[in-house]
């Protein structure tokens, strides 16, 4: 099974679908999570992952230098040995001393097109503009904000919608499939290569 660590530092919604997803659902024989890590001790997401079982740390970022706390946090984490970081409403920016020890296997979602939009609060973002749809992305992270290489996107259908409240219900809800989804595909999709490369190595020369 695929190790996840995930990352969040609020309330933890994609967590709880994900863990769920683990459990019962796409991720079920996949994927497996090792740690729920915060920067925030009190975040609301850790209390819930521990509610579920799940192993949880934390390290307060709060008034640490960003290279200093990004180092000992991935330092941290790869005691957990992660196949894949998986940032959940992890809000913070990501230095080099954090990215390069999981490079290409850190992954995000950001509730908006990563195209039109980047960083905090996409979904006023949304109902400000009056947009009559928006799109969820999950990315994989690189050392931009919401740069990196797009595995995902969903269209979320804001059709009617006349309150704040009203787009993040919906928004979420594509959330919650779609970075379960997607994690999927990419874990079966490495065992594929990984599969047909064992295939390959026992060819006869
Ligand atoms: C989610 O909407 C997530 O897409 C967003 O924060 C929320 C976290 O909610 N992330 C970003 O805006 C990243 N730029 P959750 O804690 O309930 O999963």
């Amino acid at each position: 099974k695929a190790r996840l660590a995930i990352l969040l530092s609020g309330r933890g919604s994609n967590m709880l679908a994900l863990v769920e997803a683990t459990k019962t659902g796409v991720l079920k024989d996949l994927a497996e999570v090792v740690v729920v890590f915060s920067n925030k001790p009190d975040a609301p997401g850790l209390a819930f992952a521990a509610e579920q079982g799940c192993p949880v740390a934390s390290l307060p970022s709060q008034g640490r230098k960003r290279e200093a706390f990004d180092a000992e946090a991935a330092q941290l984490l790869q005691q957990y040995r992660p196949d894949f970081v998986v940032l959940a409403g992890y809000m913070r920016i990501l230095s080099p001393a954090f990215i390069q020890p999981f490079a290409g296997r850190i992954l995000n979602i950001h509730p908006a097109d990563t195209h039109q939009h980047q960083g905090l609060h996409a979904y006023e973002w949304a109902f400000e503009n009056q947009l009559s749809e928006t799109k969820i992305t999950v990315h994989l992270v690189d050392e931009g904000l919401d740069t990196g290489p797009i595995l995902a996107q969903q269209t979320v259908d804001l059709c009617g919608v006349d309150t704040l409240a009203e787009v993040e219900r919906r928004g979420l809800a594509v959330e919650h499939e779609l970075y379960a989804q997607t994690l999927a595909e990419l874990i079966k999709s490495q065992q594929n290569v990984m599969s047909s490369a064992a295939e390959t190595s026992r060819v006869p020369k």
